[in-house]
C-alpha cells in the first residue's frame, strides 16, 4: 500500500494543526478522523447531499470531495467552532464511550454561548435526527455573512444543494430568519406551533429536545464517530450478479496480503447462518447462491480502509450465473426461476386475504362501478446517516466484558437476538448500545453489519468497524415495495360506496424482510379510511432478485391510499358528487366497522379532519388563476394508519424509572430515537408523572445492558407503548414516593400533590430529592420498573379488533400544472391529523413536514431504479429527493381525538403524516389540468404527451 505523506498546515476554529497526511485524503477525513472533529458528518463522498459542509476561508465547501492539500494554509471553520460555551478541539472519541452513550439532559443554560443559528435552530424545532444539522448550519453562516437580511427564497438558493430528509425545511428557514434578526440587534421571530388543545404541566407544551443542543454544536455522537485506537476495519464483498450459484470462493491471496487481519465467508459463521425479523431466510453470508445484488459473500478485517478495499479485489468468487426474475409478475409466471428453492409456495412469499361481507352483492347493488390499475415505484429511505457498526470483541477493556455492537439501531434488543444466533452464544453474551442514529424511516431495522463486524471482532481480537458508503447502502438494504394494485369500486348513486375488490402485486425483493407484515397492511387499508359493507382484497407478495423490500414510513399504507384515494375521486367525477362530500358521507366513525371485521368504539377522527380541511381551503386566498399556460386545483386526500403491531403480535414495552437525592429522574428504555423526538416524549412523560420540571429529566436509550426493551421503533408505536411504560414506571416511583412522604406526614397517600419538584399535602411541602432521600433511608430501591402489554389485537380473518388504535389524517394539496411543460409544483400543503392527543407539538410539527415533504418526494421525483436486478440508483445524484427549493407553505393542523389506552390519549404520527400527501397531489393534478396520473413517480414528460395528445390518463 502506498504510504507517501504529504504535510498540511490548517487552522481550525482558530487553532493550528500541523499533519502529514496521505495525499489523497479529503479535507471531511482530516477533521473527522485526523482531529476528531466529528461534528462534520459524511453522507454520500459525492457532493450531492452537503451535509459535509465547512468553510475554507469563508466559502462554504463540500469537505468530502474537497482535497486537504487544496485547504493547506487555509482558515477553516466548522459547527464545534461556532458556539463561544465551550467549543471542542478534536481527539475526543474513546472519552465519549462510557456505558451511558445515550444519556441526555437538557438545561435552559445551554443555549448561552451558541452562535444564533444553533440557538435558533433548537428554539425552532429545525433538528430531528440531526445528521444534517451542522452542514445546514455552516451554509447559512457563510449566507448571514454574506447577507444579514436574507429573503425566504435567498435561503432556499442558498440550501438548494443541502439536504436534510427529515425535512424540518420550514422550521429551518424560520430558524435561519430569526438567527439573521439576532445578529442584526432584532428581537427573534416568535415560535409558531400548533399547539395542542388540552396542555397539562409538561405534556402538551412546547418544549425543546433534550439532546438539540449537542446536535446543533456537533458533540452528538453517531456510530461513525466512535473511534477506538486500535480498530480495524471491515468491508463486504457482494455479489457480481443478482441471481447466481456460487461454485467456488478462493480467499487465499486476499488472506495473504499484509495488512489483512480476516476474510470470512459462510463456512465462518459458528450459529445460525441466517437471520431475519419475520422469517429467517436471509444469510449472514452467501453460501450457496447469491439472490440479489446486495447479497454480501466474504468480509474482511484489515489495518486501514484502503487495504481492506484492496483484499475484497483478491477474493475470487466463481458463479454459475442464473436467470433473473425481475418482477411479480415475473416471479408468479408458469415456470419462473425459484429465487428461494425450498420456500414451498415457489416465489410466492405469501398470499393476503381479507373477505369482508359479499362482493358479489356489492356490486349487484352499485349502480356506478370504476376501476383502474395503479403502479408504484420501488424508494428508497435515503436516512442522511449510512449504515456504521463497531464490533468490540469480548473481554476487550474493563467496559467490553462481553461482545458490544456499537450501531444506530431501530430494533436494539432484536439485533441482540440476531447476533447471539448467528455467533451460536446467548443473548446474553451480547450487548448492543445505540448512538443517535442520523435518520431510520424503517430503514434501520433489518440487520446490517452488525453481524459482520461481531464476527470480524470476535475473529481478530480488536474493534472492528464497517461503514457503509453510499453506493453499498443504497445497493444493500430493504427499500419500499413496488406495487401494482388493481382496484374496482361500486357506489349507489347518492354515493354510498357498496364495494372494493383489489388486487395487490408486491415486489418483496430477494429475502422477506418486512414483507409479510408490510403487504399485510396495505392489503387491510386497500378499502381506504372508510365503512366498506363488502371487500375482497388479494395480495401477492412476492420473492423477486431485486433488492428486497421491507419496512419504510407507510409500511404499505402509502401504496395502498395512492390507488384508493384517486378511485375515490374517479368516483365523485362519475357520481358527480363533490369528493370530499362523497369521503364524508363513507368516512369511518364510531361505531363503523373496518373491512377487517373492526368495529370502531372510540377515536375516530376523520370527519374532524375533514371538515378542518374543507374550511380552511375554503377561507384560503391563493388565487387559483395564476394565467399564462399555468393551472392550479386543490386536491385532497384522506388516510389512516394503525398505531401498534397489531394482527395479534404481541405488542410490549419496558421502561425503568430511578430517582435521585438531587432531584432529578432518569427514564431508561430501548427504544430507538431516530429524529420523531421519543427522548422529548418519554421525558416528558416521565416529568408530568413524578411533577418535575422538565429540564430534570434524563433519558437513557437503547443499551442492552442498561436498559430495558422496548421493541420495535415502527408501526408508529413508540410514543403509544414506550409513553405509556414510561408513563407506568413513573407512576410507580410515584406511588412509592407518596407513600414515604405520607407517613412522614402523617397524611393519606392520595392527599399527596407532586408539583414543580415538590410534593405537597396539607399547607406542607417536601423537596422530591428530600421524598427520595427518604426512600433511600428506609432501604428501597428509588427505581421503578413497568412493562406495558398494549391491548390484544386478533390476527387477520378472525374479525375482531385487529389494531389497538387508528390515527386519522386529511391532507389538501395546492398543485400548479405548467401545460407548456408539464411541470408539476405543489404550493401549499393543509395537513390535519388526529393524533389523538399532541404530546410534543413541535416535534409533531416536524414529524408532519418532514412526512409531507417524503409524500411530496414519493409522488413527484423519487424512484429507486433497477433493471434486471441491478441498481441503476447506484448514487444519490441518481436519487431525485425534493429540496429546501420544492418545499411548499405547510400548515399543520392538529385533531386530538383521544384514544382510551393511549398515554394522556396519545396514537402515533410518524407515518400518518407522510400517507395522504401524493394522492392529494395527484388529485390536484387532475383538478388542475384534468389528467390523471396511475404511475408513480409522476412522469412530467408524460403528463405533458398526454397534455398534448389529449389522452385523460397517464400509465407509464
Ligand atoms: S456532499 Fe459531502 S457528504 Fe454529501
Ligand atoms: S434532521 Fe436533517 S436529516 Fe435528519
Amino acid at each position: 500500500m502506498n504510504s507517501e505523506r504529504v504535510n498540511l498546515t490548517i487552522t481550525v476554529n482558530g487553532k493550528t494543526h500541523h499533519l502529514q497526511i496521505p495525499p489523497h485524503r479529503y479535507l471531511a477525513e482530516v477533521l473527522r478522523y485526523d482531529l476528531g472533529l466529528t461534528g462534520t458528518k459524511v453522507g454520500c463522498n459525492e457532493a450531492e447531499c452537503g451535509i459535509c459542509t465547512v468553510l475554507v476561508n469563508g466559502v462554504p465547501v463540500d469537505s468530502c470531495i474537497y482535497p486537504a492539500v487544496k485547504a493547506d494554509g487555509c482558515l477553516v471553520e466548522t459547527i464545534e467552532g461556532l458556539a463561544t460555551n465551550g467549543a471542542e478541539n478534536g481527539r475526543i472519541f474513546r472519552d465519549r464511550i462510557s456505558p451511558r452513550v445515550r444519556t441526555s439532559y437538557y438545561r435552559p443554560e445551554q443555549l448561552k454561548g451558541l452562535h444564533p443559528l444553533q440557538a435558533e435552530f433548537v428554539r425552532h424545532g429545525a433538528v430531528q435526527c440531526g445528521f444534517c444539522i451542522p452542514g445546514l448550519i455552516m451554509t447559512a453562516k457563510a449566507l448571514l455573512d454574506a447577507n444579514p437580511q436574507p429573503t425566504d427564497h435567498d435561503i432556499k438558493v442558498a440550501l438548494k444543494d443541502t439536504y436534510c430528509r427529515c425535512a424540518g425545511y420550514p422550521a429551518i428557514i424560520t430558524a435561519i430568519k430569526s438567527a439573521a434578526a439576532i445578529m442584526r440587534g432584532e428581537p427573534p421571530l416568535p415560535v409558531t406551533i400548533p399547539e395542542s388543545e388540552r396542555p397539562l404541566h409538561v405534556v402538551g407544551t412546547n418544549v425543546i429536545r433534550p439532546e438539540a443542543v449537542a446536535k446543533v454544536t456537533g458533540k452528538a455522537v453517531y456510530t461513525d464517530d466512535i473511534q477506538f485506537p486500535d480498530q480495524l476495519y471491515g468491508r463486504t464483498l457482494r455479489a457480481a450478479y443478482p441471481h447466481a450459484r456460487i461454485l467456488a470462493i478462493d480467499t487465499s491471496q486476499a488472506e495473504a496480503l499484509p495488512g489483512v487481519y480476516a476474510v470470512l465467508t459462510a463456512k465462518d459463521v459458528p450459529g445460525r447462518l441466517h437471520h431475519g425479523l419475520v422469517y429467517q431466510d436471509w444469510p449472514a453470508l452467501a453460501k450457496d447462491k447469491v439472490r440479489y445484488i446486495g447479497d454480501p459473500v466474504a468480509i474482511v478485517a484489515a489495518e486501514t480502509e484502503e487495504i481492506a478495499a484492496a483484499a475484497l479485489d483478491l477474493i475470487q468468487v466463481t458463479y454459475e450465473p442464473l436467470p433473473v426474475v425481475d418482477s411479480p409478475e415475473a416471479a408468479l409466471a408458469p415456470g419462473a426461476p425459484l429465487v428461494h428453492e425450498e420456500w414451498e409456495t415457489g416465489n410466492l412469499l405469501k398470499h393476503i386475504k381479507v373477505r369482508h361481507g359479499d362482493i358479489e352483492q356489492g356490486f349487484a347493488e352499485a349502480d356506478v362501478v370504476v376501476s383502474r390499475t395503479y403502479h408504484t415505484a420501488t424508494t428508497e429511505h435515503a436516512f442522511l446517516e449510512p449504515e456504521c457498526a463497531i464490533g468490540v470483541p469480548a473481554g476487550y477493556d474493563a467496559a467490553h466484558p462481553r461482545l458490544t455492537i456499537y450501531v444506530g439501531s431501530q430494533i436494539p434488543y432484536a439485533d441482540r437476538n440476531q447476533v447471539a444466533a448467528c455467533l451460536g452464544v446467548p443473548d446474553s453474551a451480547v450487548r448492543i448500545v445505540s448512538p443517535l442514529v442520523g435518520g431510520g424511516f424503517g430503514g434501520k431495522e433489518d440487520i446490517a453489519a452488525q453481524i459482520h463486524v461481531a464476527l470480524l471482532a470476535q475473529r481478530t481480537g480488536r474493534p472492528v468497524k464497517m461503514l457503509y458508503r453510499r453506493d453499498e447502502s443504497l445497493r444493500f438494504h430493504p427499500k419500499r415495495h413496488a406495487t401494482t394494485i388493481h382496484i374496482r369500486m361500486g357506489a349507489k348513486r347518492d354515493g354510498r360506496i357498496t364495494a372494493v375488490q383489489a388486487e395487490l402485486y408486491g415486489d418483496g425483493g430477494a429475502y422477506a424482510s418486512l414483507s409479510d407484515k408490510v403487504m399485510t397492511r396495505a392489503t387491510t387499508h386497500a378499502t381506504g379510511p372508510y365503512a366498506i359493507p363488502h371487500a375482497k382484497i388479494d395480495c401477492y407478495a412476492t420473492y423477486t432478485n431485486n433488492p428486497p423490500s421491507g419496512a419504510f414510513r407507510g409500511f404499505g399504507v402509502t401504496q395502498s391510499a395512492f390507488a384508493v384515494e384517486q378511485t375515490i375521486d374517479i368516483l365523485a367525477y362519475e357520481l358527480g358528487i363533490d369528493p370530499l362530500a362523497l369521503r364524508r358521507k363513507n368516512a369511518l366513525r364510531v361505531g363503523t366497522t373496518t373491512a377487517t371485521g373492526q368495529t370502531l368504539r372510540e377515536s375516530v377522527g376523520l370527519i374532524q379532519t375533514l371538515d378542518e380541511v374543507a374550511r380552511r381551503i375554503a377561507a384560503d386566498k391563493t388565487p387559483l388563476n395564476p394565467g399564462g399556460n399555468r393551472v392550479r386545483a386543490w386536491g385532497i386526500a384522506c388516510a389512516y394508519k394503525n398505531t401498534g403491531l397489531g394482527g395479534g403480535a404481541p405488542d410490549k414495552s419496558a421502561a425503568l424509572v430511578e430517582v435521585y437525592p438531587d432531584g432529578t429522574a432518569e427514564i431508561r428504555t430501548s427504544a430507538a430515537e431516530i429524529g420523531q423526538g421519543l427522548v422529548t416524549v418519554v421525558a416528558q412523560i416521565t416529568a408530568e408523572e413524578l411533577g418535575l420540571p422538565y429540564d430534570r429529566v434524563r433519558v437513557l436509550l437503547s443499551d442492552t445492558d442498561l436498559t430495558p426493551d422496548g421493541g420495535p421503533t415502527t408501526a408508529s408505536r413508540q410514543t403509544y407503548v414506550t409513553g405509556n411504560a414510561a408513563r407506568m414506571a413513573a407512576g410507580r416511583m410515584r406511588e412509592m414516593l407518596a407513600s414515604v412522604v405520607a407517613e412522614r406526614l402523617d397524611v393519606p397517600p392520595g392527599s399527596i400533590r407532586f408539583e414543580e419538584g415538590l410534593l405537597r399535602a396539607n399547607g406542607r411541602r417536601v423537596a422530591f430529592g428530600e421524598a427520595v432521600q427518604w426512600l433511600i433511608d428506609e432501604g428501597r430501591e428509588p427505581r421503578a420498573y413497568y412493562e406495558y402489554v398494549a391491548p390484544v389485537t386478533q390476527p387477520l380473518g378472525t374479525g375482531g379488533d385487529m389494531h389497538f388504535a387508528f390515527s386519522f389524517a386529511t391532507q389538501a394539496a395546492l398543485v400548479e400544472v405548467d401545460l407548456d411543460t408539464g411541470e408539476v409544483h405543489v404550493l401549499k400543503v393543509i395537513a390535519v391529523n388526529d393524533v389523538g392527543r399532541a404530546i410534543n407539538p413541535v416535534g409533531l410539527r416536524g414529524q408532519v413536514e418532514g412526512g409531507v415533504m417524503m409524500g411530496l418526494g414519493n409522488c413527484l421525483t423519487e424512484a429507486f431504479i433497477v433493471e434486471k436486478g441491478v441498481p441503476f440508483t447506484n448514487v444519490l445524484a441518481r436519487y431525485k429527493m425534493p429540496g429546501i427549493k420544492q418545499t411548499p407553505e405547510i400548515v399543520s393542523v392538529i385533531v386530538e381525538d383521544p384514544t382510551a389506552d393511549g398515554p394522556y390519549g396519545a396514537k402515533g404520527v410518524g407515518e400518518i403524516s407522510s400517507i395522504p400527501t401524493t394522492p392529494a397531489i395527484c388529485n390536484g393534478i387532475f383538478n388542475a389540468c384534468g389528467v390523471r396520473v396511475l404511475t408513480l413517480p409522476v412522469d412530467q414528460d408524460a403528463l405533458l404527451r398526454a397534455l398534448r395528445n389529449g389522452r385523460l390518463e397517464v400509465t407509464e
